[in-house]
């Protein structure tokens, strides 16, 4: 078994609320053991360029509510950079890190994956404000993300009321619609569009014209920055896209309630949430999660469990193969966005 001396954390992809809580419970936990911890800037290309310093816990004991990362991040592969692969791994040869802690969703976790089959050791831990990762319950980040938009969609409801006016709030989430479906709920949203169910625009658009003429003269439409429609072509907004192949979303909601007004005759709105999602202080919930997550995974490093991720499971945190996490995206089951539903109108 590997003896551990020295380990390495980065953060890498989107930042969200709850980082700073899982570098921190990494560093108590594996300073602890009496190791050494280095942290690594801007995620992946950190091991690229061999940008780390030390962390103790002094750097890290007041971090808790601060939203972001101290580690910074980046959407870097350096499976599309040349010879990338072997410059992390000798980098981390050079460093002198035994184990990497890799913090992050599908793009960054599936990087660590692949580089623990050169010989990079790695354990993972699941971040995301989509949620969409397979092999665990929930992200961290998500909870809070999802707090934000219902938020904002409550204060929607009150001017939107006002002004007699539909708003249409669009959520961030990718090709998953847990946020809006969740956020939608948790706000009365009366209708959820998301990437997982085709929705009907003219069904929609029948239910406001009836909120209208039976005296609610309002109406809050929830939508992922990803969602399809049944009976509607959204152009994509952009071609361009990152590292790892994804699309930059974002002006559906523009679309749509450019739409909605041309059908219903009802002054409409739009409302981009975009990162403002992603930004601020984490909720306890997350920061309990972070901290769980982060504190096994350096547990998960002194049993030699390599190759694996800090899953949340029911009540438990355990670990699960990385590959298993990163196999396929979790998406909305059709029964639970069905559960929503029942509320549109
Ligand atoms: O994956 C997290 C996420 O916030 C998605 O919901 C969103 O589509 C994307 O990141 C935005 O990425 P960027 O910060 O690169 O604009």
């Amino acid at each position: 078994m590997t003896e551990v001396k020295k380990i390495g954390i980065l953060t890498g992809g989107g930042d969200c609320p709850g980082l700073n809580a899982v570098i921190r419970a990494v560093v108590y936990q594996a300073t602890g053991y009496g190791w050494e911890v280095l942290g690594v800037r801007y995620g992946w290309k950190g091991m690229l360029n061999a940008d780390a310093a030390p962390l103790t816990r002094h750097d890290v004991e007041e971090i808790l509510p601060r939203g972001g990362t101290i580690l910074k991040t980046s959407r870097t592969n350096p499976f599309k950079v040349e010879g990338g692969p072997q410059k992390v791994i000798d980098n981390a040869k050079k460093m002198g890190i035994d184990c990497l802690v890799a913090v992050g969703g599908e793009d960054t976790l599936g990087v660590a994956n692949k580089l623990t089959k050169m010989g990079l050791n790695c354990v993972g831990v699941p971040k995301t404000i989509d949620n969409d990762l397979g092999a665990t319950d929930y992200t961290f980040g998500y909870q809070t993300a999802v707090q934000i938009a219902t938020d904002a969609m409550d204060r929607l409801h009150t001017t939107a009321r006002s002004h007699d006016r539909v708003i249409v709030c669009e959520i961030m989430g990718r090709h998953a619609g847990w946020m809006a479906t969740d956020a939608g709920t948790a706000a009365s949203a009366h209708w959820i569009f998301i990437p997982e169910v085709k929705g009907s625009l003219n069904d929609c658009c029948d239910m406001i014209k009836k909120r209208y003429q039976r005296g609610d003269r309002y109406a809050i439409i929830a939508v992922s920055e990803g969602a399809e429609f049944s009976d509607f072509n959204v152009a994509e907004a952009s071609k361009e896209t990152d590292a790892f192949g994804h699309v930059k979303l974002g002006g559906v909601a523009k679309t749509l309630a450019k739409e909605i007004e041309k059908r219903t005759g009802c002054e409409t709105r739009e409302v981009v949430l975009g990162h403002t999602q992603r930004g601020g202080s984490p909720l306890a919930y997350d920061r309990i999660l972070g901290t769980r997550l982060g504190r096994k995974a350096a547990e998960m490093i002194q049993c030699g469990q390599f190759a694996m991720m800090a899953s949340l499971r029911g009540e438990r945190v355990e670990p699960v193969p990385i590959e298993e996490a990163v196999k396929e995206l979790k998406t909305v089951p059709q029964t639970y966005f069905q559960m929503a539903s029942t509320f549109f109108g």
